[in-house]
């Protein structure tokens, strides 16, 4: 089925900010904006694995629109996990409470590879249906759907759960890269196509998290990485998506990132969005960049900073506002009420 995701959500400040066009006012969401802080989230949760919570639509579909309904945010993020699609290809994965994704039989060789297939839609059709729900429900709010990057999914299925310091996954990319580069091949069709169904079932723009490339230098990043996240991107090209590419602590990355193919460069909260766009060069949208901890200061620091980075988003070609990594667990949700409605308050043209 075509996407029936209403025209009109593709003339919305979000849709219009990613394409570097004039905006009515700065569109506003959060990394982690779903989950975490709310407690109608926790509620809901009650006795349900994240996982299993993933695969049912009409949970996946409350836990979205949570976010959206108390904040007033301009797009709602989809309720899923990037390991989902290597979890719905077969892989024995679970989050585990406080730490994150864990693998049981972490991927090392050659043989283990065969553990990882193809995605196709048939393997996620829990996410179509819930992403079409979704674009029901929303009306003129647009669904940022997403996906883990090569890099980041790979880090996670070599080390078999999270990792400081990344040491295996840059043994195996070193030490063997014919398989580095053919397991981030298999990695990146997973994610363009986990991407790809949820575009075609509604989702208006996508986002690619390549959460932990930081840990990487240039040299390994362009090598070893950028053409596999390229890769991944391309699935969605041609799709009317724009997409959006962020990662943590890759202030030396920003323009081999937007290389790699996405329209909106993700900032974290290292680098000014001045210094970022410098770096990216002419052509791109930003997102980000206040200081997750900053919601923690008292409200006129946090308002002080809240309107600067409004302010060097104005003198982007376009700018997306939210924060530099995602929402911490403890933070009030009313901070992130009270931000969304200082952006639109400070940015209206
Ligand atoms: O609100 C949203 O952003 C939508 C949903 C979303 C989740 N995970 C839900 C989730 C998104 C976009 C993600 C992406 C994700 N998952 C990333 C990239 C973003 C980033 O933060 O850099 C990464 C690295 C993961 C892997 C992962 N899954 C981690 C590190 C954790 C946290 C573990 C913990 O408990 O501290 C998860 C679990 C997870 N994914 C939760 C949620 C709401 C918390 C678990 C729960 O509520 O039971």
């Amino acid at each position: 089925m075509p996407s029936t995701a209403p025209a009109r959500t593709r003339s919305s400040d979000l849709v219009r900010a990613a394409r570097c066009e004039p905006v009515s006012r700065t569109p506003v969401w959060f990394m982690r904006q779903a989950g975490r802080s709310l407690p109608e989230y926790r509620a809901l949760r009650e006795g349900t694995s994240m996982l299993e919570a993933c695969t049912r639509p009409e949970l996946v579909t409350e836990i979205t629109l949570q976010p959206v309904r108390r904040h007033g945010v301009d797009a709602a993020i989809f309720f899923s996990d990037i390991v989902v699609p290597v979890a719905a290809v077969g892989l024995e994965i679970e989050i585990v409470a406080g730490v994150g994704p864990v693998v049981a039989r972490p991927i090392r060789s050659r043989a283990d590879l065969e553990r990882v297939p193809e995605l196709t839609s048939g393997h996620v059709p829990y996410v179509t249906e819930a992403v079409r729900l979704l674009v029901a429900e929303l009306g003129d709010t647009p669904l940022i759907g997403f996906a883990g990057a090569p890099f980041t999914l790979a880090s996670y299925l070599v080390e078999g759960g999270p990792s400081k310091n990344h040491v295996r996954t840059k043994a195996l990319m070193h030490g063997d890269p014919a398989l580095w580069h053919a397991l981030c091949d298999r990695l990146a069709q997973v994610s363009g196509a986990f991407l790809r169904v949820q575009a075609q079932a509604g989702a208006r723009v996508v986002q690619l998290f390549d959460s932990w490339v930081g840990a990487l230098s240039r040299a390994d990043y362009t090598r070893f990485v950028q053409p596999h996240s390229a890769q991944a991107l391309a699935a969605v090209a041609g799709l009317d998506v724009p997409r959006i590419h962020f990662g943590v602590g890759t202030g030396e990355l920003l323009a081999d990132m937007a290389a790699a193919g996405a329209e909106v460069v993700g900032v974290d909260y290292r680098v000014s969005l001045t210094d970022a766009r410098e770096r990216i060069g002419p052509g791109h949208a930003v997102q980000g960049n206040l200081d997750p901890a900053l919601l923690f200061a008292p409200w006129e620091v946090l308002r002080a900073a809240v309107v600067e980075v409004v302010e060097e988003g104005r003198r982007a070609p376009g700018h997306i506002f939210n924060l530099g990594h995602g929402v911490l667990p403890d933070v009030d949700p009313d901070v992130l009420t009270r931000i969304t409605d200082l952006v639109h308050e400070v940015s209206t043209r």
